[in-house]
């Protein structure tokens, strides 16, 4: 994302000096706790891993939707994770989510619509069938993971609020819980994280609302009580913990596009013949095939979801990055 690698950048570039010098005295301390248990690297965020304690939110496997790659296992999808409100590194996460509060929780559904509402999320548990669908993630960093996500199509909730003829676009607003969340009290993102789709992709079938995975509720660092799962587009666009869903008419400013219009564009159509400035896009790790030898995945446009790209016609890909 914004981060350039380690190798190549100071953590004090991309932090404030506070969370920064935190971060230092935590890592300080971990550290030698992790030396000790002889600990590094992939091991390291192992042991801040959660166990599936969640509890159970089984779904009906939906075939249309299951990709034939293996899972990626639950320790690893639920130890390398994205979630910058927690902070930047991977295992940052796992490590402080467990302090997000997720009840009560509501989800405001607004704007362009006949009729907004207000959704408990027990509510919105309740207003499709369960299904689970496997599902693969492929981050703008280059890394992949496929995941058994449980949750249904969006266009079931979007159906049920009736857009507007004024309804282009759909804008999702994430939680910001300043006393929670350690990584919001710095501005690495201007808060709170904010995505958009248009709305005939917010409406595609492939477009889900995810409650859980792997059979259970979400694990906190993965965006409980609920987020977006929308597999042709890189993983930013899959916004976690949403708060409030709202139909607009013009192109909602998403906090990626704020902090670095050039590198992270409003489709972010997974797409490996268009590099990201910085890096190639045309190969892929996927996460737990980390031998030495392993090659790296050729990228698929679309992520291999071909069945998106009539949505496309017409648009020129390199110029709506
Ligand atoms: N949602 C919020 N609110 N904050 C984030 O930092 N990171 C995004 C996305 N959703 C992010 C977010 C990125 S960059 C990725 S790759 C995915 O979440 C990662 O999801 P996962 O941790 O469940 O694999």
């Amino acid at each position: 994302m914004l981060i350039r690698k380690p190798s190549d950048i100071l953590p004090s570039e991309i932090t404030t000096q506070a969370v920064y010098q935190q971060r230092r005295r935590l890592m300080l301390q971990g550290g030698a706790a992790l030396a000790a248990a002889g600990a590094t690297g992939w091991s390291a965020r192992q042991a801040f891993a959660a166990a599936p304690t969640g509890a159970a939110l089984p779904g009906t496997p939906n075939p249309a939707f299951q990709a034939t790659d293996k899972p990626t296992s639950y320790e690893d999808v639920t130890s390398y994770n994205n979630y910058y409100e927690f902070g930047t590194d991977k295992s940052d996460p796992a490590r402080y989510a467990s302090a997000l509060r997720t009840e009560p929780w509501t989800v405001q559904v607004e704007g362009e619509v006949g009729k907004p509402q207000t959704f408990d999320i027990d509510a919105l548990r309740k207003l499709a069938p369960m299904e689970e669908r496997l599902y693969r993630l492929r981050c703008v960093e280059g890394w992949s993971m496929v995941i058994p996500w449980v949750g249904y199509s969006l266009n079931a909730l979007i159906k049920q609020v009736e857009p507007t003829g004024n309804a282009k676009y759909v804008e999702f607003v994430t939680a910001v819980q300043t006393d929670t969340m350690r990584g919001v009290r710095g501005n690495v993102l201007d808060w709170p994280y904010v995505e958009g789709l248009r709305l005939d992709e917010a409406m595609h079938p492939l477009t889900m609302l995810v409650f859980g995975l792997y059979g259970h509720v979400l694990p906190n660092q993965n965006g409980a009580p609920l987020r977006l799962a929308v597999p042709w587009k890189y993983g930013f666009k899959s916004a976690k913990s949403l708060v409030a869903i709202r139909f607009v008419e013009q192109q909602p400013k998403t906090a990626w596009i704020k902090a670095a219009a050039r590198e992270y564009g409003f489709f972010a159509n997974v797409n490996p013949n268009v590099d990201h400035p910085r890096w190639s896009q045309a190969t892929e790790r996927r996460i737990g095939e980390d031998g030495f030898f392993t090659p790296k995945r050729k990228t698929l446009m679309f992520n291999g979801y071909d069945e998106v790209a009539s949505l496309y016609q017409g648009l020129d890909l390199r110029a709506n990055y």
